[in-house]
């Protein structure tokens, strides 16, 4: 709960074409502890919406933009994303990054700032971000799952928008993660602590 109690509200952005994927067992335990806490949670399947990759017009970085100039479903987003103060993006790994449904959304929030009426430097700040991967290699750093947590550090490090916590885990098959207990457990501790304050 935040000050005067007001529930924490948690947008989740799967990015997975599995609806029973890894990322998206992974997402669904942080949903399940940060419900557990009180939080209001929103969903959003980013694979099968129609959003296009940024097409780099900087019409969202000019004076009084009032946004991106691309009509698609990402403007049904970005209202959510003012509204929803904290961001989980779940995402396989997809040739050692993340997929491309979630870097498509991250080009895209580039225009953010015009939607919450601020400058790059301080639209993200107070933002809280977490992150649910899985890869099919063993590793970590030979997956690439360490190459898109990298990407999100540093993108979200540069808006200035905190990381509350990354889970992330080795499965193939849609679902099999759920088999590592101790990954579930921190999956659920990180959905507690995005719905604290
Ligand atoms: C197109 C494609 C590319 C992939 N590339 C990688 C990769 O580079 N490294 C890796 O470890 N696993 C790779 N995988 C395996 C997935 O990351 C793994 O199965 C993951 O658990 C899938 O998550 P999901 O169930 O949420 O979609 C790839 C899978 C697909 C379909």
């Amino acid at each position: 709960m935040t000050e005067k109690s007001e529930p924490r509200k948690i947008l989740v952005l799967f990015s997975s074409p599995r609806k029973k994927g890894n990322s998206a067992t992974l997402a669904n335990e942080i949903i399940r502890g940060a419900e557990s806490q009180g939080a209001k949670v929103g969903t959003l399947r980013l694979h099968g919406m129609d959003i296009s990759p940024c097409q780099a017009c900087y019409a969202c970085q000019k004076k009084d933009s009032k946004g991106c100039a691309i009509d698609d479903e990402m403007q049904t987003i970005y209202p959510k994303l003012v509204e929803y103060n904290t961001w989980v993006i779940a995402s396989p790994v997809y040739w050692f990054t993340m997929s491309a449904q979630a870097k498509l959304f991250m080009d895209r929030c580039f225009a953010f700032p015009a939607y919450s009426k601020k400058s790059l430097e301080n639209a993200f700040v107070g933002k809280r971000i977490g992150i649910a991967m899985s890869y099919g290699d063993t590793d970590p750093f030979n997956s690439g799952c360490v190459n898109a947590l990298r990407t999100f550090q540093d993108a979200f490090n540069y808006v200035g928008a905190k990381i509350i916590g990354m889970v992330y885990g080795s499965a193939e098959a849609p679902g099999e993660i759920e088999s590592n207990s101790e990954l579930m457990a921190c999956a659920e501790t990180l959905g507690k602590k995005l719905a604290g304050s």
